[in-house]
């Protein structure tokens, strides 16, 4: 059972916000929906890019490489249902946000 792991503070993240981090040999794309965490795979699907560092727009991020958008909440691609990004459960611990990097 893979342990949690403390990737940032709330204050990092606030909401609207994304950021990446590292957890083991994982990374971890960080969203901030509304005051509501959710992780993501950090590496793109299309070309590897760092899902972490895209824009935020509600519950969608834009890769900054070229543009391939997903619902964060859920992982799945904007226009191909086939495409769905590994989500990773979080939670907040005092003023820790944490993650259990096996992918769900
Ligand atoms: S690497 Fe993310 S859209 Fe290309």
């Amino acid at each position: 059972m893979p342990e949690w792991t403390r990737i940032a503070a709330v204050a990092d993240c606030p909401p609207g916000s994304s950021l990446e981090a590292v957890a083991g040999d994982r990374i971890v794309a960080l969203f901030n929906v509304d005051g509501t965490f959710f992780a993501l795979d950090g590496v793109c699907p299309h070309q590897g890019g760092p899902l972490g560092q895209g824009g935020l727009c509600g519950a969608i991020v834009t890769c900054p490489w070229h543009g391939w958008q997903f619902d964060v909440r859920t992982g799945q691609h904007q226009f191909s249902p086939r495409v769905v990004q590994p989500r990773f459960e979080v939670r907040v611990v005092d003023q820790d946000v944490e993650v259990r990097t096996a992918a769900e």
